[in-house]
């Protein structure tokens, strides 16, 4: 690996923070802060982000950013991905969603069906970090329950065969759209008739005309229309079904073991163990095994042969094999061997894989789906990043963890707060000014 930090360019680190906070402020709603002007309503994982920057500066603000995640929780104890807006312009995205027809969805506000990687708890322990321990003590307090009561559903309505791993039933679950993963697994099987039509007819252009997206970012950097389709078929399977989980799985043919989702369920678990040992509270029993299960069935998403973990197919439960960034989430997830982890290094340190100019690409160069500048395809994101380099970190690779976090800064320096990468040449892709890439910039900075 070279050494970046002899010949990177030079960053003025006060400058960057400033500059980053700025973004924040300028996409802040108030009670929350949006991904960016034109993504108006309120995400589950990029508040966490957000809040893991800005409690740097305003440990209070960011205390109040994930807080309000919870008026969004279900009564069975969900968080959903997204809080919509209550602006009247926004009425067919609530109308998309319609979450209403489920008797857990909260009343005074509109919410998607579905739930995000489940970031909250580390995100509580990390603001609280930055506060007193009176402080702390409150806003753990605030925070136990609907922490309790989210992973206790993750369990109950995400394992139902009580395996240790949780199924994800939309790829929006897992924060990475369109990631080669999950495209393979729509088209295998959720391909109704009627958009096959679409697509032998080559009428997939007249999706623009509906996708706001690519009004405002280049057609080229987002999901295909195809994949757009797909995505909202999902949809609208789920809200006929009225988010009922029994009924969407009652002879289904998708859903996914997603390894990035189930790496990220295990740290958080850990921390939500923190919590409760700060707060000296006994976790349900039930909830601790359960913990405990899913740490040993990561292993089950494990190939000997190409040395990586994959997401699964929860219905055959055969290893989805197709390469991509989720294949190292389990350094984050810090509960694999040191063996395993010096694996996944090395395919990181892959210059034929993993590490190019600009690390770390969200689908490896050799991919027969890699693209420098497609959404998960390709581009390099911060957030990826950031938990890459805090698994690096755990794990002891120092010298990798700081080489990735000067590269990640640099990058963000020289082309500007957008929401992913180029991973060839740096150019930043996407929407400008992303909160995400200017909070985890500050914490990148910060540590
Ligand atoms: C896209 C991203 C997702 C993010 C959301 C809001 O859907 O794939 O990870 O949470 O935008 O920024």
């Amino acid at each position: 690996m070279d050494d970046y930090s002899a010949d990177g360019p030079i960053v003025a680190e006060e400058d960057l923070n400033t500059r980053s906070l700025n973004v924040l402020k300028a996409n802040d709603n108030g009670s929350h802060t949006t991904p960016t002007k034109i993504y108006p309503h309120q995400w589950l994982w990029d508040s966490c982000f957000i809040a893991i920057g800005l409690r740097h500066s305003n440990p209070e603000r960011a205390a109040k950013e994930i807080a309000n995640l919870v008026h969004g929780q279900w009564a069975n104890g969900m968080i959903p991905h997204m809080i919509f807006n209550k602006d009247r312009k926004y009425r067919l995205e609530r109308e998309s969603w319609r979450s209403w027809l489920s008797p857990f969805a909260p009343d005074k506000l509109s919410t998607s069906g579905i739930t995000q990687p489940p970031m909250l708890a580390d995100a509580v322990v990390k603001v609280g970090a930055k506060m007193n321990a009176t402080e702390r003590r409150e806003f753990y307090h605030y925070m136990y329950e609907p922490l309790v009561a989210y992973h206790t559903w993750l369990y109950a309505e995400r394992d139902p065969h009580n395996e240790g791993l949780t199924l994800q039933i939309h790829p929006n679950e897992v924060g990475m759209d369109n990631t080669p993963p999950w495209v393979k697994q729509l088209y295998e099987h959720n391909y109704p008739w009627w958009i096959a039509a679409i697509e032998k007819l080559h009428l997939d252009p007249a999706v623009n005309f509906i996708r706001r997206d690519t009004r405002r970012v280049n057609p080229g950097q987002r999901i295909s229309n195809m994949e757009a389709l797909l995505l909202w078929d999902v949809v609208r399977r789920l809200r006929r079904k009225h988010y009922d989980i029994d009924k969407i799985l009652h002879r289904s043919l998708f859903a996914t073991e997603d390894i990035t989702f189930n790496s990220i369920l295990i740290r958080n678990n850990d921390q939500l163990r923190n919590i409760a040992k700060f707060l000296k509270r006994e976790l349900p029993k039930e909830l601790h095994s359960n913990m405990k299960q899913t740490e040993e069935a990561l292993e089950q998403l494990y190939d000997p042969e190409s040395k990586q973990y994959y997401s699964r197919d929860f219905i055959t439960h055969k290893l989805i094999i197709e390469p991509s960034i989720g294949s190292l989430m389990p350094l984050y997830a810090g509960s694999i061997s040191k063996e395993r982890a010096e694996e996944l290094v090395e395919m990181l340190k892959d210059h034929k894989q993993y590490w190019l100019h600009h690390p770390v690409p969200s689908v490896p160069l050799n991919s027969k789906y890699f693209s420098a500048e497609r959404y998960w395809q390709g581009p390099t994101w911060v957030n990826t990043n950031w938990l890459i380099i805090d698994g690096l970190k755990r794990y002891g690779f120092e010298e990798e963890a700081e080489d990735l976090r000067q590269r990640t800064i640099a990058m963000v320096d020289s082309a500007g707060f957008y929401e992913y990468f180029s991973p060839i040449d740096g150019k930043g892709l996407g929407a400008e000014n992303f909160s995400w890439t200017a909070a985890l910039t500050i914490d990148l900075l910060n540590n």
